[in-house]
């Protein structure tokens, strides 16, 4: 409130002496910077904070895009700007958006434009359902046509985001489009089947690239949950390390911010990204001895995420001391490495009676005493298709089969919105 009011003066200054260059170019960064998003933001310590210096959190949810269709999940049964009004009924500021290196591999094969939807969804279910979906996408979203690509599918939904004040995320969750994690999914560390390195350093600079015009933009993710390749023993062997990690981290980073300097850079640790201990702690990243050096990546741009899916917990000590012990005791500020650390997916069946669980009453304890960022997995209702099985239905989506109403109304009306109240406020 005090910025408007510096800007709003500095205003009349500048009308008041319209020769002055300087005093004109002044008032256009300060109102830039007095407006959402309040781009770019950057990390201080533990806190990220928009460009006016005010600490923010990020509270929202994942929409995954990365799937075998690789589009945004949900359109075939509501619009884009319906789901969008949702989030933003939680009173959620974020969205994890997420997409696959083969939707821009496809774009180098194709002379460097995308595939058209009409295309994605006949690659992806066929023929006769492919058209189907397709139809009922087009009467949901009457600003899409069969000859839209994917990727103009990703700006729409990040203008809507943009249009209704919820950043965005962009999360490489994969290669290969389709249903993520496992470890025998060939996605799992570099140089698993269809995790090529080069392809994924190209990808995230791609991205980086075409998202620069998104409004949104806050942050973009290296690579969601790196695991044990479990059927490749000589790659487990040879390189599933904290040492190879951050040879490829850096490679990452380095393709992200050569394109976008602005964005953070969201970056996960091993097993699924449910630990960054040694990250945190400064100590060896084994099995060689160089330890995580800040000094490695853009200043005051680096932010931790780690999952927790401890979903059988029984005690909320332990779960804490878990999530602490795995990174997030960074937001103490009295680890050797400080970060903002967030928990980037979580997540339970939704129903009556989950959310009453240590688990989930915990997790929110947790966040909204830490101030820390997370993003619940997830908002999807059904997929297209998730592991060969069209229309899947999703137990664990914050919406219904169809998107229009939440699955656990009493989760969201119980705790949920609390959870979000918590954290942003
Ligand atoms: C951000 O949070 C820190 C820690 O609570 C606080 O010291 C600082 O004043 C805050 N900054 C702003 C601009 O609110
Ligand atoms: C699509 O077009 C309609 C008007 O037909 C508009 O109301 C809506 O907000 C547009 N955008 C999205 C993202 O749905
Ligand atoms: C096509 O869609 C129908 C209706 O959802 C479904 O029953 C059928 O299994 C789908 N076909 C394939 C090949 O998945
Ligand atoms: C890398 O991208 C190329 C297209 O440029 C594609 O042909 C190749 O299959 C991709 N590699 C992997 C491992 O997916």
């Amino acid at each position: 409130m005090r910025l408007l009011l510096a800007v709003l003066a500095f205003t009349g200054l500048a009308i008041a002496s319209p020769t002055s260059n300087e005093a004109v170019l002044n008032v256009a960064v300060a109102e830039k910077r007095a407006a959402w998003p309040d781009t770019p933001h950057y990390t201080s310590g533990r806190w990220v904070r928009d460009a006016t210096g005010k600490n923010i959190t990020y509270a929202g949810t994942n929409w995954p895009g990365h799937a075998d269709v690789m589009i945004p999940e949900g359109l075939q049964y509501q619009s884009i700007a319906t789901i969008v009004s949702r989030v933003k009924s939680l009173g959620m500021n974020t969205v994890r958006l997420t997409y696959a290196i083969q939707m821009v591999d496809e774009i180098y094969s194709n002379g460097g434009n995308d595939i058209t939807i009409q295309k994605a969804f006949v690659q992806a279910l066929g023929q006769t359902n492919g058209t189907r979906v397709l139809n009922q996408v087009l009467a949901k979203n009457p600003n899409l046509s069969a000859t839209t690509t994917r990727l103009e599918v990703f700006d729409l939904v990040a203008a809507e985001l943009a249009k209704q004040q919820i950043y965005i995320l962009l999360d490489n969750h994969i290669s290969k489009g389709m249903w993520c994690c496992s470890g025998t999914d060939g996605n799992s560390w570099w140089g698993d089947t269809y995790f090529h390195a080069g392809n994924w350093t190209r990808g995230l600079t791609y991205m980086a690239n075409h998202a620069k015009k998104w409004t949104a933009l806050t942050s973009m993710s290296l690579r969601n949950e790196p695991r044990e390749p479990t059927n490749n023993a000589a790659l487990t062997r040879n390189s599933y390390n904290w040492q190879s990690w951050y040879t490829f981290v850096k490679q990452g980073t380095q393709a992200i911010s050569s394109a976008n300097r602005d964005v953070l850079i969201f970056i996960s640790g091993l097993n699924y990204d449910t630990t960054l201990t040694p990250v945190v702690q400064g100590t060896a990243l084994t099995p060689g001895s160089a330890k995580f050096n800040i000094a490695d990546f853009p200043a005051n741009k680096i932010v931790l995420e780690l999952h927790n899916y401890e979903t059988g917990a029984n005690n909320c000590n332990n779960l804490q001391g878990n999530l602490n012990r795995n990174g997030f005791n960074a937001l103490s500020g009295t680890t050797p490495n400080v970060f903002p650390v967030m928990l980037t997916e979580f997540g339970f069946q939704m129903d009556a009676t989950t959310w009453r669980n240590t688990y989930s009453t915990c997790l929110a304890s947790f966040v909204t005493a830490q101030k820390a960022g997370w993003m619940i997995w997830v908002l999807v209702g059904s997929y297209y298709i998730r592991s060969g099985t069209q229309d899947y239905d999703e137990g664990w989506g914050l919406m219904n089969h169809d998107w229009s109403d939440w699955r656990s109304p009493s989760y969201v009306n119980g705790l949920l919105l609390n959870m979000v109240k918590g954290t942003l406020n």
